[in-house]
């Protein structure tokens, strides 16, 4: 806990310690730590669209264990690999050229989780995270053999558990490739059930474009008979905003996608 304290994130730096995040303003029943794989980096110093304000956004390493930050880069460099693979297989599956989205994450704003959900007490009262849906463009977690994360199926609505598989990856497609793609991808919705007798972790790698990126349905997949379902949004704006209600408990819906639907 010395250790932890020493690293905790704040409403200024989101990475490092946290153990009270929100998902949609209800506390999520676990403990995380954040740090971004290309460090550091640039974000706006604000949600406000006339402010243009920067901030540099850096890690917290703790000094122990001593290998923890080694390790947790290692893996972050080999899983960046995967997740430049799969965005290129994605462009070809769309008919795009392979590296058509790469251009967008020279200044990515990409983050590893190491995710803690402890045990509960009353785990039909709380969930070690929220219904949502990732933010990013990828999302590739590793988990342990306890289980928790479940998706929600769209035709009918049920929570169906993602069994743990050993030496597999769960791959999430994000918001973003549902923007990019007109939605011809859709973002998954998952949430994580929590259990009273063992403890779980996971490891996300959220594949998160530059600050400066405009997101929006890209131009070879429109025309007049599919226009575009997206206005333009401004991810970094867009990211600000999230972190600042997961930090926070706020009275108002948090920021979502389908606040840029045209409809
Ligand atoms: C997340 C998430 C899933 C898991 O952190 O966004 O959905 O299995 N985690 O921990
Ligand atoms: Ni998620």
């Amino acid at each position: 806990m010395e250790e932890k304290r020493k690293v905790k994130r704040d409403e200024v730096n989101p990475m490092g310690y946290y153990e009270s995040e929100h998902t949609k303003n209800v506390r999520d029943w676990k403990e995380v730590f954040d740090f971004l794989i290309k460090d550091p980096t640039f974000l706006p110093a604000s949600p406000e669209l006339e402010d243009d304000e920067m901030r540099t956004l850096s890690n917290q390493w703790p000094e122990n264990p001593p290998q923890f930050r080694e390790v947790c880069q290692e893996y972050a460099r080999e899983v960046e690999k995967l997740g430049y693979k799969l965005l290129e297989l994605i462009a070809l599956s769309l008919a795009l050229p392979s590296n058509r989205f790469n251009g967008y994450f020279e200044d990515q704003l990409s983050r590893m989780r190491l995710n803690h959900y402890p045990p509960c007490p009353c785990p039909e009262l709380a969930l070690g995270v929220g219904r949502h849906k990732d933010a990013g463009a990828l999302t590739i977690v590793a988990q342990d053999d306890v289980g928790g994360l479940q998706v929600k199926r769209k035709s009918d609505g049920v929570w169906v558990p993602v069994k743990p598989t050993p030496n597999a990856l769960v791959i999430n497609v994000g918001d973003i490739i549902q923007v990019w793609s007109n939605e011809a991808y859709e973002s998954v919705e998952h949430r994580v059930v929590v259990n009273s007798e063992r403890e779980r972790f996971s490891i996300p790698i959220f594949f998160f474009p530059s600050h400066y990126v405009m997101v929006k349905p890209l131009e070879e997949l429109v025309n007049e008979g599919n226009p575009p379902k997206y206005k333009p949004y401004n991810f970094g704006k867009f990211n600000v905003a999230r972190n600042r209600s997961n930090y926070k408990k706020l009275e108002v819906q948090n920021i979502q996608i389908s606040d840029f639907k045209i409809i």
